[in-house]
């Protein structure tokens, strides 16, 4: 199975795309997670993204293709993967398309989450994640079993930066810019999958599921 998960930020593509990675055992590919451990650990990549994720901004194209480029060469991709944040442009789009064309291993589909903004707002700012294996928790509707602790691993959870409202304002704008092109993109390929993401956590795998085989 192979796979990319577009929407807006706290459309629940993370949330979604651990299930679906594991019923279909492949990896979960973020390229925010990615970015996130580069920042976590003062890598050069980490600085680079820094300042475009703060002010809610797309990281430049040349260096995110580099990166998922590169990770889609590794072996545990060899079934297939689950893209989570790529592609955001068209760009990323059409270099993604490249890349797979060379392998001979195309996309089954693009599941396109969609959800009212003022909803992804509200989800945003009730977020929490685990510094360590990046799960993703909800104040409101899905809180950790002992409070600011990952139930998977242990670790610490941590309000993301970006999830401060104006932050997220910026990054749905920047999203609703792009999100047309690629919508219309994937759609001519007879790739396009569009899934209600407002409904429970487990309504929503079932419609992702169903999407992706159809
Ligand atoms: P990234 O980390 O990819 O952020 P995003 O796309 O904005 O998406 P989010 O992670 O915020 O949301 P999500 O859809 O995964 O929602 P989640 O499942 O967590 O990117 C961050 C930054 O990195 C970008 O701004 C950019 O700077 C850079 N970047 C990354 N990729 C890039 C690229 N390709 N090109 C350039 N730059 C790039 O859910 C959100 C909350 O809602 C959680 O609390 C969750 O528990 C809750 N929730 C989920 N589903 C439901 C539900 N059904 N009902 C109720 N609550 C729910």
């Amino acid at each position: 199975m192979r796979l990319v998960l577009l929407g807006p930020p706290g459309a629940g593509k993370g949330t979604q795309g651990h299930p679906l990675a594991e019923r279909y055992g492949v990896p979960l590919i973020s390229t925010g997670d990615i970015f996130r451990t580069h920042l976590s650990r003062g890598t050069a990549l980490g600085v680079q993204a820094k300042d475009y994720m703060e002010r809610g901004e797309l990281v430049p194209d040349d260096v995110v293709v580099w990166m998922v480029v590169g990770r889609l060469a590794e072996p545990d991709t060899e079934n297939g993967f689950i893209l989570d944040g790529f592609p955001r442009t068209l760009p990323q789009a059409r270099a993604l398309g490249e890349a797979l064309e060379e392998r001979e291993t195309p996309l089954s589909a693009v599941l396109n989450f969609n959800v009212d903004d003022e909803v992804l707002v509200k989800r945003l700012a009730a977020r929490r994640i685990c510094g360590d294996c990046q799960r993703t928790y909800n104040l409101d509707l899905k809180p950790p079993q002992e409070e600011g602790i990952c139930d998977v691993c242990g670790g610490k959870l941590i309000q993301r930066s970006d999830d401060e409202e104006e932050t997220v304002r910026r990054r749905l704008d920047v999203y609703h810019e792009e999100a047309g092109r690629l919508s219309d993109y994937f759609g001519e390929k007879g790739l396009l999958r569009k899934i209600d993401a407002d409904g429970t956590v487990d309504e929503v795998l079932e419609r992702a599921i169903e999407a992706a085989h159809t």
